[in-house]
Protein backbone atom coordinates (compact mmCIF):
# COMPACT_ATOMS: atom_id res chain seq x y z
CA UNK A 1 0.00 0.00 0.00
CA UNK A 2 1.60 2.95 -1.14
CA UNK A 3 2.22 5.50 1.90
CA UNK A 4 0.22 8.57 2.15
CA UNK A 5 0.60 11.83 4.22
CA UNK A 6 -1.27 10.78 6.96
CA UNK A 7 0.63 7.24 7.37
CA UNK A 8 4.59 8.52 6.37
CA UNK A 9 3.87 11.33 9.62
CA UNK A 10 2.82 8.73 11.66
CA UNK A 11 3.01 9.88 15.61
CA UNK A 12 6.66 7.82 16.49
CA UNK A 13 8.09 9.32 13.89
CA UNK A 14 6.95 13.19 14.48
CA UNK A 15 8.31 12.68 17.92
CA UNK A 16 11.50 11.55 16.71
CA UNK A 17 12.08 13.97 14.38
CA UNK A 18 11.11 16.78 17.04
CA UNK A 19 13.19 15.36 19.68
CA UNK A 20 16.25 14.96 16.43
CA UNK A 21 15.53 18.21 16.28
CA UNK A 22 16.13 19.16 20.16
CA UNK A 23 19.10 17.19 19.98
CA UNK A 24 20.64 18.91 17.00
CA UNK A 25 20.01 22.69 18.70
CA UNK A 26 21.19 21.53 22.27
CA UNK A 27 24.49 20.01 21.01
CA UNK A 28 25.17 22.93 18.51
CA UNK A 29 23.93 25.00 21.33
CA UNK A 30 27.59 23.75 23.57
CA UNK A 31 29.82 25.63 21.20
CA UNK A 32 27.61 28.27 19.71
CA UNK A 33 26.89 30.02 22.68
CA UNK A 34 23.53 32.20 22.78
CA UNK A 35 20.54 32.52 20.37
CA UNK A 36 18.88 28.75 19.70
CA UNK A 37 16.37 30.72 17.00
CA UNK A 38 19.51 31.03 14.85
CA UNK A 39 20.65 27.13 14.80
CA UNK A 40 17.06 26.30 14.63
CA UNK A 41 17.05 28.14 11.34
CA UNK A 42 19.77 26.45 10.16
CA UNK A 43 18.18 23.05 10.72
CA UNK A 44 15.00 24.26 8.74
CA UNK A 45 17.05 25.40 5.62
CA UNK A 46 18.48 21.94 5.91
CA UNK A 47 14.63 20.07 6.71
CA UNK A 48 13.60 22.48 3.79
CA UNK A 49 16.46 21.74 1.02
CA UNK A 50 17.80 25.37 0.92
CA UNK A 51 20.91 26.84 1.50
CA UNK A 52 21.22 29.40 4.44
CA UNK A 53 23.13 32.81 4.51
CA UNK A 54 24.69 34.09 7.24
CA UNK A 55 25.22 37.86 7.57
CA UNK A 56 27.14 39.48 10.76
CA UNK A 57 30.28 41.63 11.87
CA UNK A 58 33.71 39.86 12.56
CA UNK A 59 33.99 37.75 15.61
CA UNK A 60 30.15 36.99 16.12
CA UNK A 61 31.20 33.16 16.29
CA UNK A 62 29.56 32.69 12.09
CA UNK A 63 32.17 30.58 11.04
CA UNK A 64 32.19 28.58 14.36
CA UNK A 65 28.50 28.31 14.22
CA UNK A 66 28.30 26.72 11.03
CA UNK A 67 30.93 24.90 11.59
CA UNK A 68 29.51 23.29 14.53
CA UNK A 69 25.97 22.61 12.52
CA UNK A 70 28.13 20.88 9.84
CA UNK A 71 29.97 18.25 12.42
CA UNK A 72 26.58 17.64 13.98
CA UNK A 73 24.86 16.26 10.75
CA UNK A 74 27.11 13.48 9.93
CA UNK A 75 27.37 14.85 6.40
CA UNK A 76 31.10 14.93 4.01
CA UNK A 77 31.78 18.72 4.42
CA UNK A 78 33.98 20.84 2.90
CA UNK A 79 35.00 24.38 3.95
CA UNK A 80 35.95 27.38 1.30
CA UNK A 81 37.50 30.53 1.93
CA UNK A 82 36.30 32.82 -0.23
CA UNK A 83 39.33 35.40 -0.88
CA UNK A 84 39.90 37.98 -3.52
CA UNK A 85 41.86 35.53 -5.71
CA UNK A 86 39.56 32.33 -5.75
CA UNK A 87 38.53 31.33 -9.33
CA UNK A 88 35.48 29.48 -10.24
CA UNK A 89 37.09 26.32 -10.75
CA UNK A 90 38.72 26.44 -6.92
CA UNK A 91 34.80 25.46 -6.25
CA UNK A 92 33.46 23.37 -8.87
CA UNK A 93 37.37 21.54 -9.92
CA UNK A 94 39.20 21.07 -13.27
CA UNK A 95 40.35 18.50 -15.59
CA UNK A 96 43.77 17.52 -15.31
CA UNK A 97 45.92 15.21 -17.29
CA UNK A 98 46.41 11.68 -15.65
CA UNK A 99 49.58 10.69 -16.36
CA UNK A 100 49.07 7.08 -16.06
CA UNK A 101 46.03 7.00 -18.54
CA UNK A 102 47.12 9.56 -20.33
CA UNK A 103 43.37 10.59 -20.36
CA UNK A 104 41.93 13.57 -18.26
CA UNK A 105 40.12 13.28 -15.19
CA UNK A 106 38.04 15.72 -13.32
CA UNK A 107 39.70 16.85 -9.76
CA UNK A 108 36.50 17.17 -8.14
CA UNK A 109 36.49 20.98 -6.50
CA UNK A 110 34.89 21.31 -2.88
CA UNK A 111 31.19 21.85 -4.41
CA UNK A 112 30.82 17.46 -4.88
CA UNK A 113 30.80 17.35 -1.15
CA UNK A 114 27.10 17.54 0.81
CA UNK A 115 27.79 20.27 3.03
CA UNK A 116 29.88 23.41 1.94
CA UNK A 117 30.52 26.47 4.00
CA UNK A 118 31.44 29.26 1.84
CA UNK A 119 33.01 31.10 4.17
CA UNK A 120 33.29 35.03 3.53
CA UNK A 121 31.20 34.75 0.48
CA UNK A 122 31.59 38.51 -0.45
CA UNK A 123 35.11 38.77 -0.45
CA UNK A 124 35.30 37.01 -4.28
CA UNK A 125 34.70 38.08 -7.46
CA UNK A 126 30.99 37.89 -8.88
CA UNK A 127 32.32 35.42 -11.39
CA UNK A 128 33.39 32.94 -8.39
CA UNK A 129 29.74 33.81 -6.64
CA UNK A 130 27.99 32.42 -9.41
CA UNK A 131 30.05 29.41 -9.35
CA UNK A 132 28.95 28.39 -6.35
CA UNK A 133 25.30 29.96 -6.86
CA UNK A 134 24.55 28.43 -10.11
CA UNK A 135 25.54 24.66 -8.49
CA UNK A 136 23.41 25.80 -6.02
CA UNK A 137 20.29 26.08 -7.98
CA UNK A 138 20.71 23.92 -10.22
CA UNK A 139 21.83 21.31 -8.02
CA UNK A 140 24.34 20.13 -10.41
CA UNK A 141 27.40 21.19 -12.41
CA UNK A 142 28.86 21.48 -15.51
CA UNK A 143 32.21 21.45 -16.26
CA UNK A 144 33.52 21.54 -20.08
CA UNK A 145 30.28 20.02 -20.99
CA UNK A 146 29.74 17.35 -18.89
CA UNK A 147 27.46 17.74 -16.53
CA UNK A 148 27.42 16.21 -13.19
CA UNK A 149 24.69 15.82 -10.46
CA UNK A 150 25.51 17.00 -6.94
CA UNK A 151 25.29 14.78 -3.98
CA UNK A 152 22.36 14.51 -1.75
CA UNK A 153 21.48 15.95 0.84
CA UNK A 154 22.97 19.46 -0.41
CA UNK A 155 23.53 22.14 1.36
CA UNK A 156 25.36 25.33 1.36
CA UNK A 157 25.64 27.41 4.40
CA UNK A 158 27.62 31.19 3.53
CA UNK A 159 28.72 33.47 6.10
CA UNK A 160 29.40 37.26 4.89
CA UNK A 161 30.57 40.66 6.25
CA UNK A 162 27.89 43.22 5.79
CA UNK A 163 27.89 44.62 2.70
CA UNK A 164 29.54 48.22 3.47
CA UNK A 165 32.64 46.38 4.17
CA UNK A 166 35.51 47.48 2.69
CA UNK A 167 37.01 44.92 -0.38
CA UNK A 168 33.55 43.26 -0.22
CA UNK A 169 31.39 42.43 -3.62
CA UNK A 170 27.70 42.44 -2.43
CA UNK A 171 26.01 39.65 -3.62
CA UNK A 172 23.13 40.62 -6.63
CA UNK A 173 19.89 40.80 -5.49
CA UNK A 174 19.24 37.72 -7.68
CA UNK A 175 21.54 35.50 -6.00
CA UNK A 176 20.35 36.43 -2.74
CA UNK A 177 17.45 34.82 -3.69
CA UNK A 178 18.95 31.43 -3.97
CA UNK A 179 19.31 31.63 -0.04
CA UNK A 180 16.09 30.13 1.55
CA UNK A 181 17.06 32.08 4.88
CA UNK A 182 19.45 34.85 5.55
CA UNK A 183 20.09 35.61 8.86
CA UNK A 184 21.70 38.20 10.73
CA UNK A 185 24.02 37.13 13.85
CA UNK A 186 24.04 39.67 16.30
CA UNK A 187 25.90 40.42 19.40
CA UNK A 188 24.95 37.85 21.78
CA UNK A 189 23.17 39.16 24.82
CA UNK A 190 24.80 40.42 28.19
CA UNK A 191 23.89 37.26 29.93
CA UNK A 192 24.78 34.99 27.05
CA UNK A 193 28.21 36.63 26.20
CA UNK A 194 28.98 36.10 29.91
CA UNK A 195 28.27 32.40 29.58
CA UNK A 196 30.17 32.17 26.64
CA UNK A 197 33.04 33.88 28.23
CA UNK A 198 32.14 31.07 31.37
CA UNK A 199 32.09 28.40 28.48
CA UNK A 200 35.37 29.32 26.81
CA UNK A 201 37.91 28.58 29.38
CA UNK A 202 38.54 25.87 27.76
CA UNK A 203 37.61 25.12 24.21
CA UNK A 204 34.50 22.84 24.42
CA UNK A 205 34.69 19.49 22.78
CA UNK A 206 33.91 19.14 19.31
CA UNK A 207 29.80 18.43 18.78
CA UNK A 208 28.90 14.86 18.43
CA UNK A 209 27.21 13.77 14.70
CA UNK A 210 23.46 13.30 15.51
CA UNK A 211 22.59 13.08 11.73
CA UNK A 212 23.75 11.10 9.03
CA UNK A 213 22.80 11.40 5.13
CA UNK A 214 19.78 8.97 5.45
CA UNK A 215 18.40 10.18 8.45
CA UNK A 216 18.87 13.62 6.63
CA UNK A 217 16.97 12.74 3.34
CA UNK A 218 14.45 11.11 5.63
CA UNK A 219 13.77 14.45 7.71
CA UNK A 220 13.27 16.05 4.52
CA UNK A 221 10.70 13.28 3.48
CA UNK A 222 8.85 14.18 6.37
CA UNK A 223 8.96 17.98 6.24
CA UNK A 224 7.45 17.99 2.59
CA UNK A 225 4.67 15.43 3.77
CA UNK A 226 3.30 18.00 6.39
CA UNK A 227 -0.11 19.54 5.58
CA UNK A 228 -0.57 22.64 4.45
CA UNK A 229 -4.46 23.73 4.64
CA UNK A 230 -6.17 26.03 2.42
CA UNK A 231 -6.10 29.45 4.57
CA UNK A 232 -2.52 28.84 4.99
CA UNK A 233 -1.81 29.03 1.10
CA UNK A 234 -4.78 32.21 1.01
CA UNK A 235 -2.37 33.81 3.83
CA UNK A 236 1.03 33.15 2.49
CA UNK A 237 0.04 34.70 -0.78
CA UNK A 238 -1.71 37.76 0.83
CA UNK A 239 1.76 38.37 2.11
CA UNK A 240 3.76 38.16 -0.76
CA UNK A 241 1.48 40.33 -3.09
CA UNK A 242 1.58 42.84 0.45
CA UNK A 243 4.95 43.14 -0.54
CA UNK A 244 4.78 43.63 -4.40
CA UNK A 245 1.84 46.35 -3.97
CA UNK A 246 3.98 48.36 -1.41
CA UNK A 247 5.00 51.98 -2.32
CA UNK A 248 8.46 51.58 -1.45
CA UNK A 249 9.00 48.13 -2.88
CA UNK A 250 10.68 48.30 -6.37
CA UNK A 251 10.45 44.31 -6.34
CA UNK A 252 8.47 42.55 -4.20
CA UNK A 253 8.82 38.77 -3.38
CA UNK A 254 8.25 36.22 -6.08
CA UNK A 255 6.35 33.36 -6.35
CA UNK A 256 9.86 31.25 -5.56
CA UNK A 257 10.25 32.97 -2.17
CA UNK A 258 6.33 32.22 -1.45
CA UNK A 259 7.18 28.63 -1.92
CA UNK A 260 10.50 28.83 0.42
CA UNK A 261 8.22 30.10 3.01
CA UNK A 262 5.50 27.51 2.55
CA UNK A 263 9.08 25.09 2.66
CA UNK A 264 10.40 26.52 5.11
CA UNK A 265 6.57 26.55 7.65
CA UNK A 266 6.61 22.92 6.77
CA UNK A 267 10.05 22.00 8.52
CA UNK A 268 8.79 24.22 11.06
CA UNK A 269 5.21 21.89 12.17
CA UNK A 270 7.66 18.98 12.21
CA UNK A 271 10.23 20.19 14.02
CA UNK A 272 7.28 20.94 16.85
CA UNK A 273 6.16 17.66 16.19
CA UNK A 274 2.99 18.79 14.34
CA UNK A 275 2.27 16.96 10.85
CA UNK A 276 0.16 20.55 9.91
CA UNK A 277 1.05 24.22 9.60
CA UNK A 278 -0.12 26.87 12.21
CA UNK A 279 -0.15 30.32 10.45
CA UNK A 280 2.39 30.96 13.67
CA UNK A 281 5.11 29.26 11.16
CA UNK A 282 4.69 31.51 8.83
CA UNK A 283 4.61 34.30 10.65
CA UNK A 284 7.94 33.45 12.63
CA UNK A 285 9.44 32.53 9.35
CA UNK A 286 8.57 35.39 7.12
CA UNK A 287 11.32 37.77 8.13
CA UNK A 288 13.69 35.47 7.52
CA UNK A 289 12.91 34.20 4.41
CA UNK A 290 11.39 37.12 2.65
CA UNK A 291 13.14 40.19 3.39
CA UNK A 292 16.38 39.65 1.83
CA UNK A 293 14.42 39.07 -1.48
CA UNK A 294 13.00 42.80 -1.72
CA UNK A 295 14.31 45.48 -3.13
CA UNK A 296 13.26 48.66 -2.24
CA UNK A 297 13.21 52.23 -3.81
CA UNK A 298 16.27 54.26 -3.60
CA UNK A 299 14.07 57.00 -1.85
CA UNK A 300 13.06 54.28 1.10
CA UNK A 301 16.41 53.03 1.87
CA UNK A 302 17.39 56.84 1.94
CA UNK A 303 14.54 56.96 4.51
CA UNK A 304 16.36 54.14 5.99
CA UNK A 305 12.86 52.19 5.68
CA UNK A 306 14.48 48.72 5.80
CA UNK A 307 12.93 45.12 4.25
CA UNK A 308 12.43 43.86 7.52
CA UNK A 309 9.96 46.59 8.18
CA UNK A 310 7.98 46.18 5.78
CA UNK A 311 7.88 42.65 6.50
CA UNK A 312 6.96 43.47 9.55
CA UNK A 313 3.93 45.26 7.97
CA UNK A 314 2.99 43.21 6.32
CA UNK A 315 2.41 40.68 9.17
CA UNK A 316 0.16 43.40 10.53
CA UNK A 317 -1.97 44.24 8.22
CA UNK A 318 -2.98 40.96 6.78
CA UNK A 319 -5.35 39.08 8.79
CA UNK A 320 -5.25 34.53 8.37
CA UNK A 321 -8.93 33.94 7.13
CA UNK A 322 -10.38 30.85 7.57
CA UNK A 323 -10.66 29.35 4.04
CA UNK A 324 -14.37 28.93 1.66
CA UNK A 325 -13.76 25.23 2.32
CA UNK A 326 -13.08 25.64 6.13
CA UNK A 327 -16.36 27.64 6.53
CA UNK A 328 -18.40 25.41 4.59
CA UNK A 329 -17.09 22.77 6.82
CA UNK A 330 -17.68 24.55 9.86
CA UNK A 331 -21.09 25.58 9.10
CA UNK A 332 -21.47 21.67 8.27
CA UNK A 333 -20.09 20.11 11.58
CA UNK A 334 -17.96 21.16 14.24
CA UNK A 335 -14.39 21.60 13.44
CA UNK A 336 -12.49 18.26 14.74
CA UNK A 337 -8.92 19.63 14.80
CA UNK A 338 -6.18 17.43 13.05
CA UNK A 339 -3.63 15.40 15.40
CA UNK A 340 -1.86 17.43 17.43
CA UNK A 341 0.89 16.32 19.77
N1 LIG B 1 28.13 33.37 20.79
C1 LIG B 1 29.32 32.77 20.78
N2 LIG B 1 29.44 31.49 21.15
C2 LIG B 1 30.62 30.87 21.13
N3 LIG B 1 31.77 31.44 20.78
C3 LIG B 1 31.74 32.72 20.41
C4 LIG B 1 30.51 33.45 20.40
N4 LIG B 1 30.79 34.70 19.98
C5 LIG B 1 32.10 34.75 19.73
N5 LIG B 1 32.69 33.56 20.00
C6 LIG B 1 34.12 33.23 19.86
O1 LIG B 1 34.72 34.32 19.15
C7 LIG B 1 35.71 33.82 18.26
C8 LIG B 1 35.45 34.31 16.86
O2 LIG B 1 34.45 33.54 16.24
P1 LIG B 1 34.36 33.31 14.65
O3 LIG B 1 35.70 33.21 14.06
O4 LIG B 1 33.44 32.16 14.46
O5 LIG B 1 33.67 34.67 14.23
P2 LIG B 1 33.22 35.13 12.77
O6 LIG B 1 31.88 35.76 12.97
O7 LIG B 1 33.34 34.03 11.80
O8 LIG B 1 34.26 36.27 12.49
P3 LIG B 1 34.84 36.78 11.06
O9 LIG B 1 33.75 37.55 10.39
O10 LIG B 1 36.00 37.64 11.47
O11 LIG B 1 35.25 35.56 10.30
C9 LIG B 1 35.73 32.32 18.41
O12 LIG B 1 36.76 31.98 19.29
C10 LIG B 1 34.38 32.01 19.03
O13 LIG B 1 34.45 30.86 19.83
MG1 LIG C 1 34.49 33.77 10.09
Amino acid sequence: MPETAETILSSERLLQAQKLGQAVIAEVGRVFIGNPTIVEALLLGLLSRGHVLLEGVPGVAKTTLVKAFAQVLGCQFRRVQFTPDLLPSDITGTYILDPASKDFVLREGPIFAQIILGDEINRAPPKTQSALLEAMQEGQVTLEGQTRTLPQPFMVLATQNPIEHEGTYPLPEAQLDRFLIKLSVGYPEAQAEKNMLRAYAQAPSPPRELLSPPVILELQRLAAAVHVDDEIYDYVLELVRYTRQHRRVALGASPRAALALLHAARARALLSGRDFVLPDDVKALAAQILAHRLMLISEAEMEGIVSASVIHEALQAVAVRPSERRRSEAAAAPVTPRRVS
